[in-house]
């Protein structure tokens, strides 16, 4: 008996990366699942990697029309969800003197809004007692030259997750932050230079970076009933980057 037998997932952003590896993993653990991403190509690939129980949706979570679009798939589909996992982000360094509107524009308008209009278009087809869990960053726990836009962007989730589970307390929904530390996925080939990465990985106590699947693991357990009684919790997968 799998941990997600007859649930459905979406997962946003789930076409490369821990989102990916988490949708891989939702599925085998008996889910079906959504995923998304702006690349055909690379959502077509992720659907095929994933194999069986999947449907892929392109879009761009930041864009309130695609948002309705993705929802009014899963509503023909499946008519329902039990996990949404809104993990869509973007995040480059700019130190503060460099910032510019469009920079703040994009990093918000992704992290923040994107990721607040995701989950609200999602409520009517939320079940009750679903799990809704959102992708921040230990970059919001800790003070890192370059990151303070993308650190704000995501802090706020976690305001978000606050107010949000007691207003769906009645559906008893719960609302979590899973943040990841340093992971070795393709964004961080985009948005981190070799000499970067080796900085990261001097602060993470075993000395190498997370992989998407230990993140994975992480997302399982918020999915899941095991996590029944977590609600509102931050939880850092970053093997001790942000306590030391
Ligand atoms: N990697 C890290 O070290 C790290 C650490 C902390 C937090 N995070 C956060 O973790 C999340 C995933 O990161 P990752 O490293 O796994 O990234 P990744 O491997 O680059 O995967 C990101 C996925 O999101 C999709 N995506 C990007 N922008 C999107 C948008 N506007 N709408 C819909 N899909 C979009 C991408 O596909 P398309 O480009 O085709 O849209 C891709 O499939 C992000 O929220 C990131 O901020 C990452």
């Amino acid at each position: 008996m799998g941990k997600l037998d007859g649930k459905v997932a979406v997962v946003t952003g789930g076409s490369s990366g821990m989102a990916l590896a988490s949708a891989k993993r939702f599925v085998e653990e008996g889910a079906y699942v959504f995923i998304t991403g702006r690349r055909q190509e690379t959502l077509d690939e992720a659907v095929k990697s994933i194999g069986r129980n999947v449907t892929g949706v392109r879009g761009d979570a930041a864009n309130l029309a695609d948002l309705d679009r993705l929802f009014d798939t899963v509503k023909r589909e499946t008519g329902k969800i039990d996990v949404l996992y809104a993990s869509a982000g973007t995040g480059e360094a700019v130190p503060l003197g460099e910032i510019t509107e469009q920079h703040f524009d994009a990093t918000f308008g992704l992290n923040t809004r994107g990721t607040l209009f995701t989950v609200q278009k999602a409520l009517p087809l939320l079940s009750d007692g679903a799990s809704i869990f959102m992708t921040g960053s230990v970059a919001s726990l800790k003070g890192f030259p370059g990151y303070s836009v993308y650190a704000a962007s995501k802090a706020a989730l976690h305001a978000f997750a606050r107010g949000w589970l007691n207003e769906l307390k009645a559906r008893n929904i719960r609302v979590n932050v899973l943040h990841p530390g340093p992971i070795a996925t393709p964004m961080q080939d985009q948005v981190l230079t070799e000499e970067a990465k080796r900085m990261f990985e001097s602060l993470i106590p075993r000395g190498t970076m997370g992989r998407p699947e230990e993140i994975a693991a992480a997302a399982l357990f918020l999915a899941s009933d095991d996590s029944s009684f977590v609600n509102g919790l931050e939880l850092s997968v970053d093997g001790g980057f942000s306590a030391i």
